[in-house]
């Protein structure tokens, strides 16, 4: 046997390795004890001292070659074996979750929702004002001065020791908003308010949607028009019958209250049909004193307002009848009148 053939030998078999196992017996066949390398090793001891160098140099080389092959041989297939054995292992983070019950959406969050994506639609943007709130921004600079009768109409939780309130409708957000931005302007507001009433048709805290627009030549035609596309779309009714009726508030002139017809089908409110009538909101066009108040040119922009309550909204829209219900965190209730947030 010689060094040549078993190179070639070697070679030929190492083709074919498919696994460890045969890798091993190639290594236990071409290094092991009873290999013919190391027949050739043996036969080294009954060589001259020259023929010995130059013949252990190519044995040696040979074996250097067949361990580095094997060597790396099976760093291969090892690699190999974790990948399969991490491709096993993988999960599969795509599949679909299971949906739980957990929660759910509140009406009042979900009227509050629906009310934005009608308006961000039509171009306006949301602010928010503060909950505790100064006289200043919640009344006087709403053309409400101290004293003012109309103060009357929000009965208001004053903090103790201190100038703040607790803000009673989202109208600071117009004097906020106006006093740091200029006209033109198309705000939306939605939040908390309080009011020290309590009774089957009052909480101390309820929520309101505000919303105004200042610019030129704003007419109380662009209100009407506003206050009756976002009643039709937020009850999905069309041809509505709305009635302005001439009121009250010290931040508008003229004002108005808007109301909605609607009928009594077995026992259920229906939006938008029939010939009674109830009020809904009250709106008008933004007072002059309110404009300079917050530094705008009441003679170059004018300016419409409206406030609607949330409940009272979603009361209607879903047909529930008791206004204290919505805070009083009944599962019943929530599991009932809640919405699942795949429907939100
Ligand atoms: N702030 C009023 C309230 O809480 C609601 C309101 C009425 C807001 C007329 C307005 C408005 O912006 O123009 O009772």
């Amino acid at each position: 046997m010689t060094i040549e053939n078993i190179l070639s030998d070697f070679n030929s078999q190492f083709q074919n390795i498919v696994n460890k196992n045969q890798l091993e017996e190639i290594r236990v066949n071409f290094l092991g004890k009873k290999s013919q390398l190391n027949e050739l090793f043996l036969q080294l001891k009954n060589l001259s001292a020259d023929e010995k160098k130059s013949f252990g140099a190519k044995i040696n080389e040979l074996r250097n070659h067949i361990t580095q092959k094997i060597d790396e041989q099976k760093l291969f297939f090892e690699n190999q074996e974790l990948q399969e054995k991490l491709s096993g292992e993988k999960i599969d983070i795509t599949l679909p979750v299971r949906s739980q019950n957990i929660g759910s959406i509140h009406p009042i969050n979900r009227v509050m929702y629906e009310i934005y994506q009608i308006f961000s639609m039509q171009g306006y943007e949301f602010a928010k004002g503060p909950e505790i709130e100064d006289d200043f921004h919640n009344f006087t600079a709403l053309n409400m001065p101290k004293d003012h009768p109309a103060r009357q109409m929000q009965d208001t939780f004053y903090l103790q020791n201190s100038e703040l309130l607790l803000r009673t409708h989202t109208s600071n957000t117009q004097i906020r908003k106006m006093l740091n931005s200029k006209p033109p302007l198309r705000v939306g507001s939605l939040g908390r308010v309080f009011r020290r009433d309590s009774d089957q048709t009052h909480t101390p805290m309820f929520h309101q949607f505000e919303g105004f627009v200042v610019d030129k030549d704003i007419t109380m035609g662009h209100l009407k028009a506003t206050i009756e596309n976002f009643l039709e779309e937020f009850f999905a009714v069309k041809n509505l019958v709305i009635r302005f009726r001439p009121s009250f508030f010290p931040f508008t002139e003229p004002s108005a209250e808007v109301d909605i017809n609607y009928s009594i089908e077995n026992g259920k409110i229906k939006i938008g049909k029939g010939d009674k009538f109830m009020e809904i909101l009250g709106c008008g066009m933004i007072n002059r004193n309110v404009l300079l108040n917050c530094q705008i040119d009441p003679e170059q922009f004018t300016g419409f307002a409206f406030g609607i309550g949330i409940e009272r909204l979603a009361m209607l829209k879903y047909g529930i009848t008791d206004l204290r219900m919505f805070f009083e965190n009944d599962r019943r209730f929530l599991e009932h009148y809640g919405f699942k947030t795949k429907e939100f």
